[in-house]
């Protein structure tokens, strides 16, 4: 398949570096140019009970292009479902590369930034967070604990979390997501184009049962060494230690010259620790010669792993989808892309975030600085306003910490499904 030209405003620039990866086929890029309404299905979720949050097609408050349009969360304490269709396809014996950028300018304090690719046939007007998916991937934020990048891999229809700590970024700037998964069964995790994690399936998610198990007949042999330190039997007990007393008289004591023999009793020299006293004499421990380390069962091949040199597959993927509870909105998708070259992925991240992302550092500088102005300005001075502004902070602040309440207990209920 040539590649596929999404949007016929692509740059002319960017188009003609990325046509000299010849071989890459794109599967399905979104850059979220004018026209993208047509290609995504916004589904029914929550709909009926008025939970589901409209999107926003904007550059964002802040960004290195303002022409460069995504997609944004704009209501808050609201469900997102949408989801868009390519043609179905397997990754069988190519890699597979997922990346999309996401910014969250609203400081994310609970709520996702993933995206889920899925397979089969999927009614995109339900499409909601009971639908099965392939591949769930991208940055979770909630509280201070959760702060990592999903990378969900559903495998025998049980969700699978990778098992290593993947940090995410949790600044208000757009940063890249990517995810490599290579017919070697190895992935590679970037963000913004540095790897952050790589290793392998059979390592990093529990989809099989591991290869090799401990032997569960082994046995610890009687005689196993297992002491690191031991008393140096060189060392020899000085001669006359055991003589050296606890206390001693205070050599600085007097007898008060008031002191009367017949009326006080006789005069006893109190007493002091002594000094020269180091407790009971003990060797000095040295490295036992012996040691052995610490035993260990041996490695043996589990009965119960049966390879499937097949693991790295999802034999038909054909949507791709978001799907979000937010407490607060702000957050902004781009350049969704599904292929089967990292270079191809590459290059595209650094013609878009690689080019944009310092002009779109200044321009949230600046922002900051005119909302700290603004906020300056608004400072009351008049006492009434004053207690008004604070009730109304007030009330906003008590109905964000029941959301956020809501917004947790989904996301453990989210967590409880996989
Ligand atoms: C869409 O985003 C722009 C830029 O942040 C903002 O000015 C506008 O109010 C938003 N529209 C809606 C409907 O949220
Ligand atoms: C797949 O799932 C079934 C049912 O849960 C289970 O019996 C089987 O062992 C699983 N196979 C693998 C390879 O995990």
């Amino acid at each position: 398949m040539a590649l596929r030209v999404p949007h016929p405003n692509l740059s002319s620039l960017l188009l003609l570096s990325l046509l000299t990866i010849a071989s890459a086929k794109v599967f399905f890029e979104e850059r979220f140019n004018a026209g993208w309404e047509s290609q995504w299905v916004k589904s029914d979720w929550k709909r009926d009970e008025n939970l589901a949050g409209e999107w926003n097609s904007t550059s964002g408050q802040w960004s290195g292009d303002a022409n460069d349009k995504g997609i944004q969360t704009s209501e808050d304490y609201r469900f997102y479902a949408i989801s868009a269709e390519y043609p179905e396809f397997s990754n069988k014996d190519k890699s597979l590369v997922f990346q999309f950028s996401v910014k969250h300018e609203q400081k994310l304090d609970c709520g996702g930034g993933y995206l889920k690719l899925l397979s089969g046939d999927v009614d995109q007007k339900k499409f909601g967070g009971e639908t099965p998916y392939s591949i769930m991937f991208g940055p979770d934020i909630c509280g201070h604990s959760t702060k990592k990048v999903h990378a969900i891999l559903t495998y025998n229809d049980t969700n699978h979390l990778i098992k290593k700590d993947v940090p995410c970024e949790t600044d208000q700037l757009t940063h890249v997501y990517t995810f490599i998964l290579r017919p070697d069964a190895t992935y590679s995790i970037l963000i913004d184009n540095v790897e952050k994690q790589t290793g392998s399936l059979y390592s990093d998610w529990d989809l099989l049962p591991p290869k090799k198990i401990k032997d569960p007949e082994a046995k610890k042999p009687e005689d196993w060494d297992d002491k690191e330190f031991i008393p140096d039997p060189e060392d020899k007990k000085p001669e006359g230690y055991d003589d050296i007393p606890k206390e001693i008289p205070d050599p600085n004591a007097k007898k008060p010259e008031d002191w009367d023999d017949e009326e006080d009793g006789e005069w006893t020299t109190p007493t002091i620790a002594n000094p020269e006293y180091n407790g009971p004499w003990e060797a000095k421990t040295i490295k036992n010669p012996k040691y052995q380390g610490k035993w260990k069962a041996p490695l043996i091949d589990n009965p119960d792993f049966k390879d499937d040199p097949e693991l790295y597959v999802f034999p038909k993927l054909k949507y791709v989808g978001i799907e979000l509870w937010q407490v607060k909105s702000g957050t902004l998708f781009d350049n969704v892309l599904i292929t089967d070259d990292a270079e191809y992925a590459k290059q595209l991240a650094e013609e878009t975030w690689g080019k944009q992302k310092d002009a779109e550092k200044t321009a949230f500088e600046e922002a900051e600085k005119k909302k700290e102005e603004e906020e300056k300005k608004e400072d009351p001075v008049d006492s009434d306003t004053e207690e008004d502004a604070d009730d109304a902070d007030d009330s906003e602040a008590d109905s964000k910490t029941d959301a956020g309440e809501d917004g947790e207990a989904k996301e453990e209920d989210a967590h409880d499904e996989l």
